[in-house]
């Protein structure tokens, strides 16, 4: 399922294009009816009911790799790590879905390297994601016990600058995982970090469930505390949250989730703001001590 077509040319009048159909197709040179087609532009391909020639690419396998950044403080032994992934889905750039993640951390590590930190200091900006948590997992499987037991903290950063956001934590106290993995203890001080934070910026904040839908899932199954900011994809924003945050009721959080058109336009610059000085202000604070977190 999911092949993706590049249409090399239409019946009709329109100009030949290119774009992408997503469906199932047969790898070959097919006529199909036109149900609908979206491009970057945003013009449609055809009208339905009409007919596009299409070549239809073989699947390739592709090989994705994680970036990891690490600097050393004075305790090797205790390393804080953040996150965030790298890759996008097909259908669009992904600047949200997660440039926005990636960019903060980016900056973050690069502001960072002019600190000498007691712990030692871990970014990762992981590979397919969208596939199925791919590249998180892969890490975190092949880490040994012992280099399990060294990392004090997950911090996870994935669509942190929604257009039509919410500020939302992940919630320590509402999981969805099921026994015998539970969310690990020391993730509640995580969230409080990060209310304290949205606190003393005057800036109101809701939880969201820990429900495994992003990389923060593989850490969770280690006993590894975790947290993390976002600020919304799919959901609909109700009266009282735009009430609270502003931006437009009944509309999704972010509208241009997995499409083509997560661009550069596709932020709010408010919250994405607030949330790069988070995830800065939670990597330095932890890069000096993890004592709230791991006692
Ligand atoms: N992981 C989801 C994606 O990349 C986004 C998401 C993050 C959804 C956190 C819920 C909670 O599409
Ligand atoms: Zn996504
Ligand atoms: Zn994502
Ligand atoms: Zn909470």
């Amino acid at each position: 399922a999911g092949a993706s077509a590049v249409v090399i040319f239409n019946q009709g009048n329109t100009p030949d294009r290119e774009g992408l159909i997503i469906g199932t197709l047969a790898p070959d040179t097919v006529n199909i009816p036109v149900v609908g087609a979206s491009f970057a532009d945003g013009s449609a391909l055809s009208q339905p009911g009409s007919t596009a020639r299409v070549r239809v690419l073989p699947s390739e396998q592709r090989t994705n790799v994680n970036v990891i950044a690490e600097m050393p403080g004075d305790n090797t032994d205790n390393v804080v790590m953040a996150g965030a992934h790298l890759d996008s889905v097909v259908q669009g750039p992904g600047i949200n879905d997660n440039g926005s993640g990636s960019a903060a951390l980016l900056e973050t590590a690069l502001q960072m390297a002019k600190v000498k930190p007691v712990n030692t200091v871990r970014f990762a900006w992981w590979g397919d994601e969208e596939g199925g948590l791919v590249g998180s997992t892969a890490y975190v499987d092949g880490l040994s016990q012992a280099e399990r037991d060294r990392i004090a903290l997950y911090m996870n950063y994935d669509m942190i600058g929604s257009p039509n956001y919410i500020l939302m934590t992940y919630d320590a106290d509402e999981s969805t995982f099921t026994a015998p993995v539970t969310v690990p203890p020391g993730s509640e001080a995580i969230e409080k970090l990060y209310e304290g934070f949205y606190t003393s910026r005057n800036v109101p904040y809701d939880d969201t469930a820990f429900n495994g839908r992003s990389d923060y899932q593989a850490f969770i199954e280690a006993g590894i505390p975790s947290g993390g900011l976002f600020t919304g994809a799919e959901g609909i924003k109700t009266v009282a949250q735009a009430g609270i945050w502003g931006g437009t009721a009944g509309a999704q959080y972010d509208p241009c989730y997995h499409l083509a058109c997560d661009t550069f336009a596709n932020n709010a610059d408010a919250a994405l703001d607030v949330n790069s000085d988070l995830v800065a202000y939670a990597m330095l604070t932890y890069a000096f001590s993890t004592e709230s977190v791991n006692g």
